[in-house]
């Protein structure tokens, strides 16, 4: 007789409850590490993968040849979701709402409505901009 490949109780099928669900959220996927996308699926400089895990959304973008950096895909003046698509090849990064803009290392740079942002720090040119994972 052969084994089952995954042991019937690894994951309580029968008890995966919305507070289980809430749980694992809560205490699982944030402590460990994440495989959002192959290396290849992001070869070329401006690549990006939209990574969605629970309610965050990540997006993985090759920056440079030997570069690849990760950020939360919101804007950080009103929190817009940067990127709706599952992947694709920018130039920059764009938020629809207010026009802004920043560069592949997440640094801002256009910032319509600067007095909008009430002194927001990712707002300033020299911070980082957009929040990096
Ligand atoms: S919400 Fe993105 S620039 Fe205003």
């Amino acid at each position: 007789m052969s084994q089952p490949i995954v042991r019937r109780d690894f994951v309580p099928g029968s008890d995966y409850s919305p507070e289980f669900h809430r749980l694992v959220m809560e205490r699982v996927w944030p402590k460990v590490w994440q495989v959002a996308c192959r290396v290849e699926e992001i070869a070329e400089v401006g690549d990006y993968v939209n990574y969605e895990i629970g309610r965050e959304s990540i997006l993985v973008v090759r920056s440079a040849q030997d570069k690849i950096r990760a950020f939360y895909n919101v804007c950080p003046h009103r929190g817009r979701r940067l990127r709706d698509d599952e992947r694709g090849n920018l130039s920059s990064i764009f938020c629809g709402y207010h026009a802004g803009t920043f560069d592949l290392n997440g640094k801002p740079v256009t910032i319509p409505e600067r007095e909008d942002w009430h002194g927001c720090p990712r707002g300033n040119r020299e911070a980082r901009g957009i929040m990096a994972r």
